[in-house]
C-alpha cells in the first residue's frame, strides 16, 4: 500500500504566497471591478536588461546550429559563468573564492530548500523569527520537527527577530545547548533589515565553537547601497569553514521567471560523520546535484554571465535603483501616515508595524484598496502585528496604490 511522508500532515494547509494567491483570486472573482495592485509576493516586473537579453538570444540561436548546438552541460554550471561569479561577486570585493566553489542552480528557494538533504535527521536547527518559509518547511517535510503547536513547530529553535533587536537576532538568544545548523538571510527577508560585520562575526565564531554551519541566503544583495553592510559572509574571517552562501539573479537581475541563481560552497567546509570521521560539504553537495539535477539551460547561463559585463553591471544597478526608489517611496508614505517601518532601504522590502492582527489587515487593506501585501504572521509569530510591503512593481502602480492608501487608512491612530 502506498503510504505518505507523514511529515507532510504537520505542514500548514498552503504554502504562504500559494494561499495569498488564493485570496486574491477569490477577491478578484467577487469583486470583477477591482485593479489589483501587487505589493505582495517579491516578484520583479521590469523586463530583462537589454545586454542581457542579446545574450539570451544568442545563446537559443547556438542551439540551432549543429556547429554550436549543446546538449546536458555541467551538472555544476558552465565555466563561463562560474568564473565570473567568482570573479565580480566576490575576488573583486576583496573575498577569495575558486570558480569551482560556485554551483549554478535554477533558485534560491530550491537551493536553501534542497541542502537540508545533506544533513542528519537529529540535528538542532536554528531559524530567525520571521522566517523565509523555505527554510522551515523543507525541514518539516524531512522530519526534523514536531507538529505545529502555537504558530511554531516543535524541535526547531527559533531566534526572534523584533525591533528590540533591529530584527538581527544574536547567538547570545540561543541556551547552553548548541545548534548545529543556522539559517540567516541579509538583507533580510521578510523585514529587509541588514546585519553589521559584527553581527555576523558573532555567528561566524559561534559556529567555529560548535562545529555548526551556517547557512547564509543573500538573495537580496544587490539591493545595499550602505558600504559598511557586508555583502557576504565570506567576508568574515573564519566564515569559509562554517558558512555556505546563496545567491540569485530573480532579485538581483529581474530573473524570477528565467531561474538562475547560485551556491557557494567553501572547499574548507567540512561535516562530521560517525566515529569522528569528517567530510566535504563540497563534494556531498556536488554528489546530491550531479544526482538529481541537470543543470541549468545553457541560454539561460549565457544571459546570466551577461550580467557580469559592464553594461550588464551597469543596467542591473538600474534595474534595483528603481525598485529601491519605490520602497523609498513606500516608506516615506508609511512613515508620513504614522506607521513605523524597516527596511527599504537596502532592501526592497518594507516591513510596516500595523499594531492590528496581520492577517485581518491584510484582508481589509485588500477589501478597501485592492493592494495585496503580504501578512506578516505568514513568515512567523514574531510577524504578527506586522504586513511587509514588496517594492517590485512599475512606479505608476505603487504611486497609485500609496493615494490608495492614503485616502482608505488614513493616520494610523494607535
Ligand atoms: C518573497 O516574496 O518572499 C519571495 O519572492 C519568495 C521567493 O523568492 O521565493
Amino acid at each position: 500500500m502506498i503510504r505518505i511522508n507523514e511529515n507532510y500532515q504537520k505542514l500548514q494547509s498552503s504554502y504562504l504566497f500559494s494561499t495569498i494567491s488564493k485570496k486574491v483570486q477569490d477577491f478578484q472573482k467577487s469583486h470583477p471591478e477591482a485593479s489589483i495592485i501587487r505589493l505582495g509576493i517579491g516578484d520583479v516586473t521590469r523586463a530583462l536588461s537589454p545586454t542581457v537579453i542579446r545574450a539570451f538570444h544568442e545563446g537559443v540561436d547556438e542551439l540551432s546550429q549543429d556547429a554550436t548546438f549543446r546538449g546536458y552541460g555541467p551538472e555544476q554550471g558552465y565555466a563561463f559563468l562560474r568564473e565570473k561569479i567568482a570573479q565580480v561577486d566576490f575576488i573583486d570585493q576583496g573575498c577569495s573564492l575558486d570558480p569551482e566553489e560556485v554551483f549554478v542552480s535554477d533558485g534560491a528557494k530550491c537551493d536553501t530548500g534542497n541542502f537540508q538533504e545533506l544533513f542528519a535527521p537529529d540535528i538542532r536547527i536554528a531559524v530567525p523569527d520571521p522566517v523565509y518559509p523555505v527554510y522551515v518547511d523543507t525541514n518539516v517535510m524531512a522530519g526534523r520537527t514536531g507538529s505545529f503547536v502555537k504558530g511554531r513547530y516543535e524541535g526547531l529553535i527559533y531566534l526572534e527577530s523584533t525591533k528590540e533587536n533591529r530584527y538581527v537576532p544574536s547567538p547570545e538568544q540561543l541556551d547552553s545547548t548548541p545548534v548545529d545548523l543556522i539559517y540567516l538571510c541579509f538583507p533580510n527577508n521578510p523585514t529587509g533589515a541588514t546585519a553589521t560585520k559584527e553581527e555576523l562575526a558573532a555567528w561566524v565564531k559561534y559556529a567555529q565553537k560548535h562545529q555548526a554551519l551556517i547557512l547564509f541566503d543573500s538573495a537580496y544583495v544587490q539591493f545595499i547601497r550602505d558600504p559598511a553592510i557586508p555583502r557576504s559572509i565570506f567576508e568574515i574571517p573564519g566564515a569559509r569553514d562554517v558558512a555556505v552562501e546563496f545567491r540569485s539573479f530573480s532579485k538581483t537581475a529581474g530573473f524570477t521567471g528565467t531561474r538562475a541563481a547560485y551556491t557557494v560552497i567553501p572547499k574548507e567546509c567540512v561535516i562530521s560523520g560517525e566515529n569522528g570521521k569528517t567530510y566535504s560539504l563540497h563534494s556531498l553537495w556536488n554528489r546530491r546535484q550531479t544526482t538529481k539535477f541537470n543543470g541549468v539551460s545553457y541560454p539561460v547561463q549565457k544571459a546570466a554571465a551577461a550580467v557580469y559585463s559592464p553594461d550588464g553591471q551597469k543596467e542591473i544597478r538600474e534595474l534595483s535603483d528603481y525598485y529601491l526608489e519605490n520602497a523609498r517611496l513606500i516608506r516615506l508614505t508609511m512613515t508620513d501616515l504614522g506607521y513605523s517601518s524597516t527596511g527599504g532601504d537596502n532592501s526592497p522590502y518594507i516591513w510596516v508595524e500595523t499594531g492590528k492582527d496581520s492577517w485581518e489587515f491584510f484582508d481589509s487593506l485588500l477589501e478597501k484598496t485592492g493592494i495585496v501585501t503580504t501578512p506578516g504572521a505568514g513568515f512567523g509569530t514574531c510577524g504578527e502585528g506586522y504586513i511587509r510591503i514588496s517594492a517590485f512593481n512599475h512606479r505608476d502602480k505603487v504611486e497609485e496604490a500609496l493615494v490608495r492608501i492614503r485616502n482608505n487608512l488614513g493616520p494610523n491612530k494607535k
